[in-house]
């Protein structure tokens, strides 16, 4: 039987991280959903297209991978798309509280959808979209958390400090 699964995020802007957790569920699944969550309340630095577009451009390649929106119930998207399972990295145990509420409540919402972790990989357990923004945004280097075919388009619109903007 094909398994297919789910990685469902803001990816607000991807990084590191979550490029190591999709790669590594790409080899433990047969297909990979990556589940955009378009969440308009949330307030996303980056646009929808913004960052399907920068998904595409560092997991795209990816042949068992395929990029889709969502903006209802992470456990309807994964019955539309056939998911069994929604795969998240878990960093620290600060972590495990909320996608422990999560992985029991998409599981009340969707019987048929079980959440696995993956252990972010150790050169990543720091990293987050958060931290890309703020040092970003501060002109501080973010080179170690996402990769150059996005790098450029991520700093030069977060970065306050050329033309000496204020940073206040
Ligand atoms: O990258 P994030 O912001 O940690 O991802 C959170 C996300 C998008 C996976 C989560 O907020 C989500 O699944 N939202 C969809 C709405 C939903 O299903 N809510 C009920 C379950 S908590």
């Amino acid at each position: 039987m094909e398994r297919t699964v789910i990685c469902p995020g803001s990816f607000d802007p991807v990084t590191y991280g979550h490029i190591d957790i999709i790669t590594r569920a790409s080899k433990l699944f047969d297909k990979v959903i990556v589940g955009v969550f378009i969440n308009v309340d949330k307030k996303p630095v980056f646009s929808f297209e913004e960052r399907v577009s920068f998904l595409e451009r560092t997991v795209g390649d990816l042949p068992n991978v395929t990029i889709v929106g969502f903006d209802g119930l992470l456990a309807e998207c994964a019955k539309k798309y056939g998911a069994s399972a929604a795969v998240r990295g878990l960093r620290a145990v600060s972590d495990f509280e909320y996608e422990f509420q999560m992985a029991l409540t998409n599981k009340k919402l969707n019987e048929e959808l079980d959440t696995v972790f993956l252990a972010s990989d150790a050169r990543y357990t720091y990293l987050s979209s958060s931290i890309v923004k703020n040092v970003a945004t501060l002109g501080g280097d973010i080179s170690n958390f996402v990769p150059a075919s996005i790098h450029d388009e991520i700093f030069n619109r977060l970065n306050k400090t050329k033309k000496g903007e204020s940073v206040k």
